[in-house]
């Protein structure tokens, strides 16, 4: 047998602390789901083997971030963990002002709340569940301004989170530059597949929202992400460092909101960062009222040093190539063996077509929602419906959104599972699809006002 040159990928890290996994058998599984209304979201974790829901939060910290956590100034005021975070967020991101919340949405309330003025348009690449909801709650109508090739699952397009600058114009055009506070452009578009912008795309955008007066915020969630597709995928990117390409993505922002639950590595936390002193201000004025303190923002000091400690751990060459590394060894899998999935493998997590894996099943039998259902019923692996339950209703027709998309999501955790639960995740998917002709679909019974998909219930049809 001949030697490669070059050796195997492995994880950049070995394991220290270790989490039992639970096993159940198909009648413990039949019963919990039937209880859970078939809803994944409803599943106690107690029932589940390996956990795909969601990547929010669920990461594993570093011994470092571990220490930190020891280090936690629990004063109430001018902690000196707050200090800490501010400062990677300004070496990171390189935004002038920090408020920290509690996790994402609570930047997205604040945000939305001190911009949006009844009546106004948010433009957006593609939407998100809570940043949208928070938007309309603020009085506004978000604007999908995202490339069409972001609704095609079988796109190729190496950058599906770019904005079309037409779509853009038209909504600026038909509204006036007043009436559009921000262009709100999120890192590897989660609705989408988990796909990127490129950084030439960014520049257009600001180029043609400036002049205006029309602010750009990012939703940075996964933005370090993203820039590791700009790297990879973007003439002259190769030889940057992913700190580099992050902090040139921000200057041409005004600032972003940001769930720490992802890129940064914790299991809670998010903020609002931005150069705006004014935005700064009203923030500032409104943290007070729904966060904490403007120096805590509901978090824990050692929270927030494990925080700042995994933004640094975040744009680490290594832990990135791992990561994505880990989430296209999945998709990957897949493809080869002719599941139908889209592509291009995104950042993080990898995405069923449910529309062409049950193409008997009709939108209004949420087919997504029942994937996700059959493939915990086969092997407990949990994942989590992104189709017309996630799309929720047009606020002022009471319509059902019809995304084209319907997905179900296999969202890999940072740094938890292994290969070999990646191949175990690949073997249930087949198995799955083996039987999808007996598969019905379902109905819902119980329908929440907000993020129905949450909590909503279902039953069989
Ligand atoms: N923006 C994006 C792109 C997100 O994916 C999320 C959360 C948020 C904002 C809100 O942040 O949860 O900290 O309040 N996404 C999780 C998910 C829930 O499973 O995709 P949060």
């Amino acid at each position: 047998m001949s030697r490669p040159t070059v050796r195997s990928w492995a994880e950049p890290y070995k394991i220290k602390v270790v989490e039992p996994l639970t096993v159940t058998t198909r009648d413990q599984r039949d019963a919990a789901l039937a209880e859970a209304g078939y809803n994944t979201f409803l599943l106690p974790s107690r029932f589940v083997y390996i956990d795909l829901l969601t990547d929010s939060g669920t990461g594993a910290m570093s011994d470092e971030q571990w220490a930190g956590m020891m280090l936690g100034d629990e004063a109430y005021a001018g902690s000196r963990n707050f200090e800490h975070l501010e400062a990677a967020v300004r070496e990171y991101y390189g935004f002038k002002y920090l408020v920290p919340t509690h996790q994402g949405r609570g930047a997205e309330h604040l945000l939305s709340r001190v911009k949006i003025k009844p009546g106004d348009r948010i433009p957006g690449n593609m939407y998100f569940t809570t940043t949208r909801l928070h938007q309309e709650l603020a009085g506004a109508t978000f604007v999908d301004v995202v490339i069409d090739e972001a609704h095609d699952p079988d796109s190729l397009h190496p950058f599906k989170g770019n904005v079309d600058l037409g779509k853009l114009q038209a909504v600026i055009d038909e509204v006036g530059p007043e009436r559009v506070p921000y262009v709100c452009l999120a890192g590897t578009v989660n609705m989408a597949g988990g796909q990127p912008f490129s950084m030439a795309n960014l520049r257009e955008v600001r180029a043609l929202t400036e002049p205006l007066g029309v602010k750009v915020y990012l939703d940075a969630t996964r933005l370090v992400e993203n820039a590791y597709f700009v790297q990879r995928r973007e003439p002259g990117y190769a030889e940057k460092s992913l700190k580099e390409i992050l902090l040139e993505i921000c200057a041409h922002a005004d600032g972003c909101t940001m769930s720490a639950k992802k890129d940064s590595l914790v299991n809670i936390g998010g903020f609002l960062a931005t150069n705006e002193d004014d935005l700064y201000e009203e923030a500032c004025n409104l943290v007070v009222v729904f966060e904490g303190l403007h120096t805590y923002g509901g978090l824990a000091g050692r929270d927030m040093e494990a925080m700042a400690r995994g933004i640094a751990e975040s744009v680490r060459q290594e832990h990135m190539a791992a990561r994505i590394g880990q989430v296209e060894y999945l998709g990957d899998h897949l493809v080869s063996e002719g599941i139908p999935v889209v592509r291009p493998i995104g950042g993080h997590a990898v995405f069923l077509d449910a529309r062409r894996f049950y193409d008997h099943l009709p939108q209004d039998a949420f087919p997504a929602q029942t994937l996700a259902a059959e493939l915990y019923l086969e092997s407990g692996i949990r994942s989590m419906e992104r189709g017309i339950a996630s799309a929720g209703r047009d606020p002022v027709t009471g319509e059902n959104h019809r995304p084209n998309l319907e997905l179900t999501r296999l969202t890999i955790p940072r740094r938890v599972y292994t290969q070999a639960h990646m191949d175990v995740t690949a073997e249930a998917v087949y198995a799955t699809y083996d039987r999808r002709r007996q598969a019905r679909g379902l109905k819902m019974v119980y329908e929440p006002k907000y993020l129905r998909f949450f909590r909503a219930r279902f039953e069989p049809l």
